[in-house]
């Protein structure tokens, strides 16, 4: 194989790929250029320089059958019209976070009737959560946004295994760690089904009785893995996710190097959760007032390095956030642009100035043609957004 600039491609030439260009092309088929028109079509395509197989240049005249494909260029992507978009990955996001209920259910069902819980579906679930979040992460985060008030153990759970998974690949963790990351999260709270009801569901604080009831579901949790035949990452996640650097944390009250880096990682993005968690008595508390508690607990309680990627992974606002304009638009943030944080994609579709709803429309913030700016999160209940039914009708639809 030789490497030769465009400018010295010539008729009856075998392409076998190009390797320098300022666009985006492939070529689909190897093959010969036949003619001058050829190469000049691939130099107006942006091409700067192809790998060529000097074995098959042909001296007389060129094959009909296997001439090079030469493709239309890709647009450059347009950030009005979105190529593999969330929006794209959404209707496979859905499909699996609604597959993840219906296995947390079943689960719960059964360690209360007493029955071992089958892991393989929750491997394959925490697989499926990987896939999507390697096609695009945006879909399964923004719907870690949306919660229902009633179901937090159920979506809790679920949650911190889709931001677990967000974080092992912003890390770049192996995927064979990510899974178990994944299920170890998914599985974390599960023991909370054997603490009995009046203390599980009770409403704002406990008192220091029925914390210590409260404190037991981690040493469950890890107990009903193990039945179940886990071990490693997914077991000390279950069982270690609310120990704490200082070794005030518990069960087992270990500090610092005793707790492995996939541990902290689970016990951020739990606490973090929480917070943010919109519960029957409590708001939802916004994930830039979230981060700060988080930060105020190191290096107490958390690695203060590992924070700060997960808010650089998570972002300030992150996707499924509702955010106001400057332009007083407000709209809910759909994508990340992990280039530019502050500037993500904002589906809009109310306007604070004049207090109605107002047509939808996609605005890439980091985009030059935009002159709009990320202005604050803002509460759905401020501005009386019927939150529920935009969901339901434009991001779920
Ligand atoms: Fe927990």
């Amino acid at each position: 194989m030789k490497i030769v600039p465009i400018s010295q491609l010539l008729p009856g030439m075998f392409v076998q790929s190009v390797t320098k260009q300022t666009g985006r092309i492939k070529i689909k088929n190897q093959g010969w250029v036949k003619t001058q028109a050829g190469i000049d079509k691939l130099k107006k395509a942006g091409i700067l320089e192809v790998e060529i197989d000097p074995d098959k240049t042909l001296t007389e005249s060129v094959p009909e059958k296997q001439p090079l494909d030469i493709p239309t260029p890709i647009k450059k992507r347009d950030p009005w019209q979105k190529v593999h978009s969330a929006e794209q990955e959404m209707g496979k996001a859905k499909k699996l976070y609604d597959e993840a209920r219906t296995l947390q259910t079943k689960a719960f069902k059964d360690i209360k009737a007493g029955r071992d819980i089958d892991i393989t579906p929750f491997r394959e679930l925490a697989s499926g959560f990987i896939d999507s979040v390697f096609r695009n992460q945006d879909a399964l985060a923004c719907l870690t946004q949306m919660r229902q008030k009633d179901a937090y153990l159920l979506e809790h759970s679920i949650n911190v295994s889709i931001l677990m998974s967000i974080f092992a690949k912003h890390l770049n963790i192996e995927k064979d760690i990510i899974e178990e990351l994944t299920t170890g999260a998914l599985l974390h709270d599960i023991g909370k089904i054997k603490i009995p009801d009046e203390v599980l569901n009770k409403p704002g604080r406990f008192t220091e009785a029925e914390f210590e009831i409260m404190k037991n579901h981690s040493l469950f949790s890890k107990e009903i893995l193990e039945e179940a035949g886990l071990t490693g990452i997914a077991v000390d996640i279950a069982g270690m996710h609310h120990e704490r650097l200082d070794g005030k944390g518990y069960p087992f009250g270990k500090k610092g190097e005793e707790i492995s880096q996939y541990v902290r990682m689970a016990s951020i993005v739990d606490v973090y959760d929480a917070l943010t968690a919109e519960r029957v008595y409590k708001a939802g508390m916004e994930p830039i007032k979230a981060f700060k508690i988080l930060k105020d607990g190191c290096p107490d309680s958390f690695d203060p390095v590992l924070l700060n990627k997960f808010i650089q992974c998570i972002g300030i606002h992150p996707v499924g956030t509702l955010v106001r304009l400057s332009s007083q638009k407000i709209g809910l943030v759909t994508e990340s642009n992990p280039a530019t944080p502050l500037k993500p994609v904002v589906k809009t579709f109310y306007s604070a100035k004049h207090s109605r709803y107002t047509e939808i429309k996609d605005i890439d913030l980091a985009s030059k043609r935009t002159l709009d700016s990320l202005e604050s999160a803002v509460k759905a209940k401020e501005y009386n957004i019927d939150i529920e039914r935009f969901y339901k009708n434009t991001i779920l639809s």
